[in-house]
C-alpha cells in the first residue's frame, strides 16, 4: 500500500490476501511492549476482530512485561532479567498471575469484545492448556520459569470451531500442579507450532530486527546466529528469535516480527503485498 492508492484499489490489493487466509489460523503474541497507548490497544482490538470476522482464526497469546515489573516494584519485589527471561521466585510467581490473568488479559478480552469479536480469556492452566516443565536457560537456575512441553489442542480446537477467539495468558502448569512463569514468546511459538499455524505475528515495540540500526526485512537463522554471536540480539528479542526458529522447523508457514507501536500494523502485514517489520525463514 502506498499513500497514492485510492481506498478501492487498497481493497483490491487485500482480497487475494482474504482469499487465502480464510479458516486458516493465526496467532499473534501482542507483546507487553505494545500494549502502552489506549488508543493502540482498541486499535489492536478491531485489527483482530477483523481478521476474525474475514474468517480467520485467530490465538492470542499477550505478555505484559512492563506491567509485571511496575507491580512487582510498588510491592517491592526486585526485577531479575537473564537472557530475557525474568527471574522468578514464589513471590513472582504470584504477581505474573494476578496481573497476566487478573489485569491483561481480562482488558485485552474486554476491549476486543467491545468491537464484537467475541474472545474469551484463558490462562495455561485451564483445563491444562499448557503443560510446563521447569526451564534452565544456559543452565542456569532461574526459578519457577517454565517451558512448554505440551498444549491441550483439542480444548484450543473447541474454542475455534465455535467461532470464538481465544487470548491465552502465558503461565502454564507442571503434571505436579507447579504453576510456571512461561516467556509469552515461547508460549505464542508453542500454540503457533502445536496448531501448526499458518502465521505466527509478534507485535513488540520495535520495528522487527534491528543490527546496525536499520531493519533486518529477512532474517534468516544463519544471520540469527551471527547477531547472537555478536550480542546485537539481546535482552527480550532474545527469546523472540529462538521461539521463532522453532516455529518454522515446527512446520509454522510464515513468522513476521512488527511494531505494535505502529497504527493498524498488523492489517498492514496481512493485507499488503510490501508487508512491514522482520519476516523469519529458515
Ligand atoms: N537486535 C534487536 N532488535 C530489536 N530489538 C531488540 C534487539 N535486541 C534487543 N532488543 C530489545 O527487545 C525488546 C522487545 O522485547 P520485550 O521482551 O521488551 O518486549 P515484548 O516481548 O514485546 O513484551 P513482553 O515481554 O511483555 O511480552 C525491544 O524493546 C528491544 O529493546
Ligand atoms: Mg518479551
Amino acid at each position: 500500500m502506498n499513500m497514492s492508492q485510492s481506498k478501492e484499489e487498497i481493497l483490491i490489493e487485500a482480497l487475494p490476501y482474504i482469499q487465502k487466509y480464510e479458516g486458516k489460523t493465526f496467532v499473534v503474541k501482542y507483546g507487553g511492549a505494545a500494549q502502552t497507548e489506549t488508543e493502540l490497544k482498541h486499535r489492536f482490538a478491531k485489527d483482530v476482530t477483523i481478521l476474525k470476522k474475514i474468517g480467520i482464526n485467530i490465538v492470542i497469546v499477550h505478555g505484559g512485561g512492563k506491567e509485571i515489573t511496575d507491580t512487582a516494584y510498588k510491592l517491592g519485589i526486585e526485577t531479575q532479567f537473564v537472557n530475557g527471561h525474568r527471574f522468578t521466585d514464589k513471590k513472582m510467581v504470584d504477581v505474573v498471575q494476578m496481573v497476566l490473568a487478573g489485569k491483561i488479559n481480562k482488558e485485552i478480552v474486554n476491549l476486543i469484545n467491545q468491537n464484537d469479536g467475541e474472545s474469551v480469556g484463558i490462562s495455561g492452566v485451564d483445563n491444562n492448556l499448557l503443560t510446563a516443565e521447569k526451564y534452565f536457560e544456559d543452565g542456569q537456575d532461574i526459578g519457577l520459569v517454565g517451558h512448554i512441553v505440551d498444549v491441550n489442542i483439542p480444548f484450543l480446537q473447541m474454542f475455534l470451531t465455535n467461532r470464538l477467539m481465544p487470548v491465552i495468558a502465558p503461565f502454564g502448569v507442571g503434571t505436579d500442579g507447579t504453576i510456571y512463569n512461561v516467556n509469552a514468546d515461547l508460549a505464542a511459538a508453542a500454540v503457533a507450532s502445536a496448531l501448526k499455524a499458518e502465521k505466527l505475528v509478534y507485535l513488540s515495540d520495535v520495528e522487527g530486527v534491528i543490527a546496525n540500526k536499520q531493519l533486518v526485512s529477512t532474517l534468516t537463522e544463519q544471520h540469527a546466529r551471527e547477531l547472537f554471536g555478536e550480542g546485537i540480539i539481546n535482552g527480550g528479542m532474545i527469546p523472540k528469535v529462538k521461539s521463532a526458529f522453532s516455529t518454522l522447523h515446527a512446520g509454522v508457514k510464515k513468522v513476521h516480527m512488527i511494531d505494535g507501536r505502529k497504527k493498524h500494523s498488523l492489517l498492514l502485514e496481512i493485507f499488503t503485498d510490501e508487508g512491514i517489520g522482520t519476516e523469519l525463514v529458515l
